[in-house]
C-alpha cells in the first residue's frame, strides 16, 4: 500500500513595521535576504538609504526572531524594492508583504502602486493581483513596470 507523502504547513510569520528594528538589525537583514538571492540584481547600499528616507516605510517579515523579507514603499505608491529570503520563498511571504504595502499606500490617499521589477518575478505579481487590484505590466527589456490600481477599502 502506498503511504501518503507527509505535507507540513509553511512555516509561520509575522509581519512588523519597519520602525521597531534597529537599523543596525535592518541593514543586516537587507545584506543576508540579499546574499541568499544570487541571481537577483539588487543594491544592498540604495536600500539601506531608504531606511533612513523619512518618506519612506518598511514592513518587515519575520519568522523565529529572524528577519526574512522586506517592502519598502514610498508615500507616493512606489515600492522602490521588495525582496523574500530564498529559503523562505513561496510561502506566502512576499503576498503577505506587498498586502501590507497596498493596505498602507490607500491608506495614504494613493490609487496606483507601482513598481519596477525583474521579469522574473512577473508571475508573482500576476497571482496577487486579485487580492490588490487589477495590474498592468509593461516589459520593458529585462525589467518590468508593474502597475496595480487599488481596490477601494
Ligand atoms: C518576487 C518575490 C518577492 C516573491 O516572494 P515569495 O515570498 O516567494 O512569494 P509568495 O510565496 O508570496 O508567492 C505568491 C504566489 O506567487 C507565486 N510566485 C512567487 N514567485 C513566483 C515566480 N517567480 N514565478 C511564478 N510564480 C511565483 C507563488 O507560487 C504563489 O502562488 P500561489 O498563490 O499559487 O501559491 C521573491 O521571489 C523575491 O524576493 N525575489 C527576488 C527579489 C525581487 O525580484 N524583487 C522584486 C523587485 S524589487
Amino acid at each position: 500500500m502506498q503511504s501518503e507523502p507527509i505535507r507540513t504547513a509553511p512555516p509561520p510569520f509575522k509581519i512588523i513595521k519597519g520602525h521597531t528594528i534597529e537599523t543596525e538589525t535592518a541593514e543586516a537583514a537587507i545584506e543576508t535576504i540579499h546574499a541568499s538571492i544570487p541571481d537577483w540584481h539588487k543594491n544592498s547600499s540604495i536600500v539601506k538609504k531608504f531606511l533612513h528616507n523619512r518618506e519612506t516605510t518598511f514592513y518587515w517579515a519575520s519568522t523565529d526572531g529572524k528577519l526574512i523579507g522586506y517592502v519598502c514603499l514610498h508615500r507616493t505608491g512606489c515600492v522602490p524594492y521588495i525582496a523574500v529570503a530564498k529559503s523562505n520563498s513561496r510561502s506566502g511571504v512576499g503576498r503577505a508583504l506587498m498586502l501590507r504595502a497596498a493596505k498602507k499606500a490607500r491608506k495614504l490617499g494613493n490609487q496606483k502602486l507601482e513598481l519596477t521589477s525583474e521579469n522574473s518575478a512577473n508571475d508573482f505579481y500576476r497571482k496577487i493581483e486579485n487580492e490588490i487590484g487589477p495590474v498592468k505590466i509593461e516589459i520593458a527589456g529585462q525589467y518590468s513596470n508593474i502597475t496595480y490600481s487599488l481596490l477601494p477599502h
